[in-house]
């Protein structure tokens, strides 16, 4: 699915230099590199503000936490993403509310918007999948029209486009991992959100920083980093590592050319597979990023197993969708609840799509598929 030593070797030894640099400051947390990555960050998303903080997961909980939802909310979302979406909306108190998916983009569904709606709505939750944009206009216009805010999962999507905008300033917030194997990654778990809200980032600075009125920033003047520090609300620990930031910072150079190394690919398994299987279609005027190329096939089980036992990275992200999941068991939902999303679960085969695989090694992966079918 990808391979993490090569990613390291492209850059070593600035990497080395980098984490010298940082373990020699002392400056070990919330140092300055996380401040300087997080304003090229912020440049890169088209977005005024970007905040670092400690997982994918947690940028999407601490970006609801923000919006102030809670108990008595309720967030829209789709089932078919990794647990943490469904998690993060859960563990603010609020109420996740699935709708079902487009079946060729595999993203949120906005037709089905109007009938998940009731006046406990607070925020429309998209996931980004695979790196594939969701078809955010009418999104947008549905939450617009009904006073709610949108908050992106781009836990796989960071460097994407829609309609020619990057990812990371189109809703009120966006979420992004920077885990091992991301779009854009470190060396441990990692997250940024993306903001135009001077206001929000303000509050995210506090909440992931045990609520404290004070930025936590190491690299401010002395007088402003004083005691004692007021605390204005219940926050948490979940900051960006100093040492993972010095790392992010380098990558992100070299982010665009990763990313064309994986269109590059994601196209060759299109002209490959075009017409044996189902393929997941961006929007129009999208340019995704394809963590993953993830087709649909009847008899998914078995060619899942053969492929497998092939030595060949297929994965099944994500099984079993959330709302199936047994921690969401009591609320209730039954196969027969999200047709569409049901129907994906049986039939998903993400294909490997990373910058390190070699034309060959694509084309392998392609034939072994359709000589399976
Ligand atoms: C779609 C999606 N959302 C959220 C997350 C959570 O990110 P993290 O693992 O960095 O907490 C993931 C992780 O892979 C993901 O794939």
């Amino acid at each position: 699915m990808f391979d993490h030593q090569a990613h390291f070797r492209r850059d070593q030894k600035e990497i080395e230099a980098a984490v010298l640099e940082v373990l020699e400051s002392g400056k070990l947390i919330m140092g300055p590199a996380v401040r300087a990555f997080e304003e090229e960050f912020a440049a890169y998303s088209q977005a005024r503000y970007a905040v670092g903080v400690a997982s994918g997961t947690s940028a999407i909980h601490l970006a609801l936490r923000a919006l102030g939802i809670g108990p008595g909310d309720e967030v829209i979302t789709v089932a078919n993403s990794d647990i943490p979406t469904s998690q993060a909306v859960t563990l603010t108190g609020a109420k996740v509310v699935w709708v079902d998916i487009d079946k060729e983009s595999y993203n949120m569904d906005p037709d089905a918007l109007p009938a998940a709606l009731s006046p406990a709505t607070k925020a429309l939750l998209p996931v980004h999948l695979y790196g594939v944009p969701a078809e955010m206009s009418p999104i947008l216009q549905f939450a617009e029209a009904n006073g709610l805010s949108v908050v992106e999962d781009a836990a796989l999507a960071t460097g994407a486009r829609y309609r020619g905008q990057r990812i990371g300033s189109l809703g009120t917030l966006t979420a992004f991992s920077t885990a091992p194997g991301k779009m854009l990654d470190g060396v441990g778990s990692g997250g940024m959100i993306s903001t135009d809200s001077e206001i929000l980032y303000d509050k995210l600075n506090s909440l992931r920083h045990y609520g404290r009125e004070r930025p936590p920033y190491r690299d401010l003047p002395a007088d402003t980093a004083k005691w004692p520090s007021k605390t204005v609300e219940i926050g948490y620990n979940e900051r960006l590592d100093t040492l993972d930031a010095a790392v992010l910072r380098i990558r992100l150079r070299r982010l665009d050319e990763t990313l064309t190394r994986r269109r590059e690919i994601a196209k060759r398994y299109q002209d490959l597979l075009e017409g044996d299987v189902g393929l997941q279609r961006p929007p129009q005027d999208a340019e995704a990023v394809w963590r993953v190329f993830t087709v649909r096939i009847p008899d998914r089980d078995r060619i899942f197993e053969a492929m497998y036992r092939q030595g060949i990275g297929v994965s099944l992200a994500y099984l079993p969708p959330n709302h199936l999941d047994e921690c969401y068991h009591h609320l209730g939902y039954r196969k027969g609840s999200l047709p569409e999303t049901e129907a994906f679960a049986d039939e998903l085969l993400a294909l490997p799509c990373h910058p390190y695989m070699t034309d060959s090694q694509v084309e392998e992966v392609a034939e072994s598929l359709l000589a399976l079918l």
